[in-house]
Formats: C-alpha cells, structure tokens, sequence
C-alpha cells in the first residue's frame, strides 16, 4: 500500500497558521473512485486565500473542516484515473481542487490538463499562467482598472506574485506605475527590474497618506488593492476624480479573529466619483486561453517579468506560507514536491 504524507487542518489557526494548526500525518493513498484522477503532485501553491479557507466564515468556497486536508491549486502527474480524459502520466492541475499532500485524488472534471512545452517549464502553469499570479492582475488591471495612457496606477503588495504583474500590466497599457511595498530592497527591484516609475516602502512611512499625494501629484486613477486595511485608506484620500478601486484582495486582515473597522476613508469614493468593484478571477475562466496568449506574448517579448520563490518539500510548507504574512517572501511562493527540477 503506497503511503501518503497530508498536511490537514489541525485547529483554526489565530493569527498566522502554525504547525500546530497545520500538522502532517500519514494515511494510505486514496484510490479513485469513478470519473476521480489520483495525481502525484509535483508542486503545492501557496496562496493567502487558503488562510480564508482555514477560517470558519462566509466566502466564495467553503471553509476547510477539521480534520480536512489543506485545500489547494497543485500541479501532479497522474497516477491513475477512472476519468476517460486522463491517463497514467498526463499532468494536470486542479484550481482550488487539489490538497497539500503527496497525492491528491480529484474528480476528472475539476481538473485542466497541461501540456510539457519545450519553451517554458510546467511549474509555470502554477506560477505566471495561473489565477494565482499571471490571470489575477490580467482580469483585474485590464476590466476592472481600465486603463488609459498618462494615467496612475498605484499597487499595494506591489511586489507580490498578483502586485508585480498588475503594475506591468498597467505599465505595457502606458500608465505611470506606482507600488506599495515592505522594504528598499523590494521597492529597488520594482524600480531597477520591473519599470515600475516609483515606489513606497509604506513600512518606513509615518504618514503614508502625504507619502502617496507627493508621489502621485495628479492623484491616482487607478488603485490596484490587495491589502486593504490603512493602506486603503491612505490610498482612498489620494483618488483622482472617476478612479478605479481593484479590489483584489485585503491581505492586512487575513489573520484577524473578530470584525476589522473601516475604510475609514470610504467616504471619499463619493466626493471622487470612484467606483469599487470586487475581483473573482473565476469569473473570467472562458477568457483565460485568450488571455494567456497574451501573457505568453509579453513574456516572449520582454515587457513581462516575474519572480517564483520555491522552497522544497512538504514538510517545509507551513513555514514557507507564513512568508506570505511576513512579508518574506520573494514572488510567486511554490513547493516543489519532486527531485525532478525540470518540470
Ligand atoms: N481576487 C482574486 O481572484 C485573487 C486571486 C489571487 C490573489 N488574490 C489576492 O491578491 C493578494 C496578493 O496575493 P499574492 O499571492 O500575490 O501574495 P504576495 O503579494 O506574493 O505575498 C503577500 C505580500 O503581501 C504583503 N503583506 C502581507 N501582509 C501585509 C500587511 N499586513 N500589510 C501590508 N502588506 C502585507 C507582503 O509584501 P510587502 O513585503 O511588500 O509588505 C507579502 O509579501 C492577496 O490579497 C490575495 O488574496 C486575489
């Protein structure tokens, strides 16, 4: 009997999981039951939504249950199926399907099937090509920001997998670009690196509210958000009249137990004729072939840049995700399961 190591929700966490709320045990490999896949995952995704997840509330996916293996985006090779689309040795990921584990047995139909190309490596599927990294800012920069030429874009969690990649998006769309980020070394990068036209290291910012209004002295058009909290509010009272608020993600508030005031500014969408709209980047699931051409296209051209933090093994996962909340991270964060660093 093949041995599966699992990584499953121990207790809710409170404040950032721990090994504790998170632990590992070994149980037998599943088996597909019919129209399941079993896959042997090659990389884990690790993503704030899934600190979400592992809380007891209302949101777009159910939470986790105790006891539950970690839900997750992964990339496996499969094992065997009871699918007639998949075969022993076809790669495939599962959005939001998979679970942070050795294997992963998932119903055929919540899986997409991804090609070994020559020109890029498959971890890229979980990286740049994904919801996680390339898709989001894509969806969210391009219909929800609307971007126009001579305009600002400012970027919290700039430097991130999701921020990184909106802030060039809006830069190839002729905006000037400016990101919200923790550190002088995060914000060189995006400056030296990226392209980006500026930066705050909103960590070294007593008041980040004059910070953005002497870098951004038109006022921002568009606010690409994934961290809300008192970086929105900052942001809110330096919109340009009509501005566009993305609101991608409120990171700051993901390790929060009770209610979280604000926006304390919310005010100032009115008197600037803003308009807020939520992202789902599963919404746009029939547009993602179009999109990735895209994406594919800027990568093969220069204009698309971006970084992947990998960290190798199971067992190192729950420290790795703490990174997220930390700030440690560099870029798309993704565990590598496999010897096999080619894939
Ligand atoms: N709407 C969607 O469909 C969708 C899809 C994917 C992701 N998202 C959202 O996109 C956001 C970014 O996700 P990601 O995967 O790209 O993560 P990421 O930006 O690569 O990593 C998280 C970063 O957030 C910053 N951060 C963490 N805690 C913070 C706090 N309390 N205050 C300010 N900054 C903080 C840190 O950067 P610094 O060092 O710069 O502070 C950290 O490196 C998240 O909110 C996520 O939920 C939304």
């Amino acid at each position: 009997m093949t041995t599966n190591r699992e990584l499953y929700l121990h207790q809710r966490p409170q404040g950032i999981p721990t090994g504790e709320d998170i632990r590992l045990r070994e149980v037998p490999a599943p088996r597909p039951d019919d129209g399941e896949v079993l896959l042997r995952n090659l990389y884990l995704s690790l993503d704030p939504a899934q600190r979400d997840w592992m809380s007891d509330k209302v949101s777009y996916m159910p939470p986790i249950a105790i006891g539950e293996a970690i839900r997750s985006t992964t990339l496996g090779e499969v094992v065997s199926s009871r699918h007639p689309d998949y075969q022993p040795g076809d790669f495939a990921l599962g959005l939001a399907a998979n679970t942070w584990a050795d294997y992963s047995c998932t119903a055929g139909d919540l899986l997409t099937k991804v090609d070994q190309e020559k020109a890029f490596p498959l971890h890229y599927h979980l990286s740049i090509f994904s919801g996680a990294m390339g898709l989001t800012p894509y969806f969210g920069m391009l219909e929800l920001g609307q971007p126009k030429p001579g305009e600002t874009a400012l970027i919290s969690a700039a430097a991130g997998a999701v921020g990184s990649i909106a802030g060039q998006i809006a830069k190839i769309q002729g905006c000037r670009v400016i990101g919200l980020t923790g550190s002088d070394e995060k914000g060189r990068w995006l400056t030296d690196e990226l392209g980006f036209d500026g930066y705050i290291n909103y960590r070294a910012e007593a008041d980040l509210d004059s910070a953005i209004a002497t870098i951004c002295p038109e006022g921002v058009d568009i606010f690409f958000d994934n961290v809300g909290g008192e970086i929105l509010d900052a942001a809110l009272m330096n919109l340009a009249k009509y501005a566009r608020v993305v609101f991608c993600g409120a990171i700051s508030s993901y390790n929060t137990s009770g209610p979280v005031p604000g926006p304390f500014n919310y005010w100032q969408v009115l008197a600037r004729s803003a308009t807020v709209r939520g992202l789902l980047t599963t919404n746009y699931v029939d547009r993602f072939p179009a999109a990735l051409e895209d994406l594919r296209r800027w990568l093969d051209e220069g204009r698309l840049k971006f970084a992947e933090d990998v960290v190798v093994g199971l067992e190192s996962t729950v420290d790795a995700y703490r990174r997220l909340f930390t700030g440690a991270n560099r870029g798309k964060l993704l565990v590598r399961l496999t010897d096999n660093d080619s894939y």
